[in-house]
């Protein structure tokens, strides 16, 4: 059932000032390993504002082209989520770093053009991949670096973290599974499903955080044990999410199968 209200006005009064800032566990990390998680974070902080940024497109999008205003209302919370997560990982950033950092940035955001594709169909491609298949992921991500983490404030954040993006994904989902994504669409979507997923699990397999050792303790998991969990969030949640929708997967449960096994 949609939405989840308490939890929309629960995101407005929302306030970082009980998180555990000076947790000592950050104190007694190795200057290495508090660089590459603070670095880690000031990454994280301008990519959260690159997705408010195309959150608000889609909200633009789904305005013009019609969905559940139930979908819009979480749509709108998560453009805001974003921006607050961006302010969260700006802090721990400078926490870990030890220093100030340069403000975040969320730069140009260009969402692809898509010719040819009507704005209906691209309003649900946009919503597919920024939300269903992006923020499925991400909730897998942060749900291990949440399960591994040991430091508090490190747990502290990640279960914030956890807590929104299952709402981002939902947002995807709900969108996909409406009255305004027609059968032709659902077709059209299938054919689109394999390029989506190259683009998007390529993009999460390239990510910096998967080049480096882990922190598990503070919620860096293991690069190796990382990957495994992007391409099980795949395999066990976004594919069988798009089946649960309508959306024909057997193109991309080969494309899976071929590309890792
Ligand atoms: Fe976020
Ligand atoms: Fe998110």
């Amino acid at each position: 059932m949609l939405p989840p209200f308490s939890s929309l006005s629960r995101l407005a009064r929302r306030s970082d000032e009980s998180l555990p800032w000076d947790d000592e566990c950050v104190d007694r990390l190795d200057e290495r390993s508090r660089k590459r998680v603070g670095d880690y974070w000031a990454g994280r902080a301008e990519a959260e504002l690159r997705v408010a940024v195309a959150f608000a497109s889609l909200g633009e999008q789904l305005r013009d082209t019609g969905t559940e205003p139930a979908v819009l209302a979480l749509l709108d919370a998560s453009v805001a989520n974003e921006r607050y997560h961006a302010s969260l990982c700006e802090r721990l950033a400078v926490r870990y770093l030890g220093m100030p950092i340069a403000k975040p940035q969320a730069g140009q955001v260009h969402l692809p053009p898509l010719p040819g594709v009507d704005r209906p169909m691209r309003a649900a491609l946009f919503a597919a991949g920024l939300c269903a298949v992006n923020e499925s992921i991400a909730t897998v991500w942060l749900e291990h670096g949440f399960a591994r983490a040991t430091a508090p404030l490190a747990r502290a954040v990640n279960q914030i973290h956890l807590a929104d993006e299952v709402v981002h994904a939902r947002v995807g989902w709900a969108h996909l599974a409406s009255r305004w994504v027609t059968p032709v669409m659902r077709r059209d979507l299938s054919r689109w499903l394999v390029p989506l997923l190259r683009t998007n699990v390529a993009q999460w397999l390239a990510s910096e955080t998967l080049a480096g050792p882990g922190v598990p303790d503070h919620g860096l998991v293991d690069p190796i044990e990382q990957r495994a969990h992007v391409l099980g969030a795949v395999h066990n949640v976004v594919i069988p999410g798009f089946d649960h929708v309508g959306i024909d997967v057997s193109a991309a449960a080969r494309w899976f199968k071929a590309e890792f096994g």
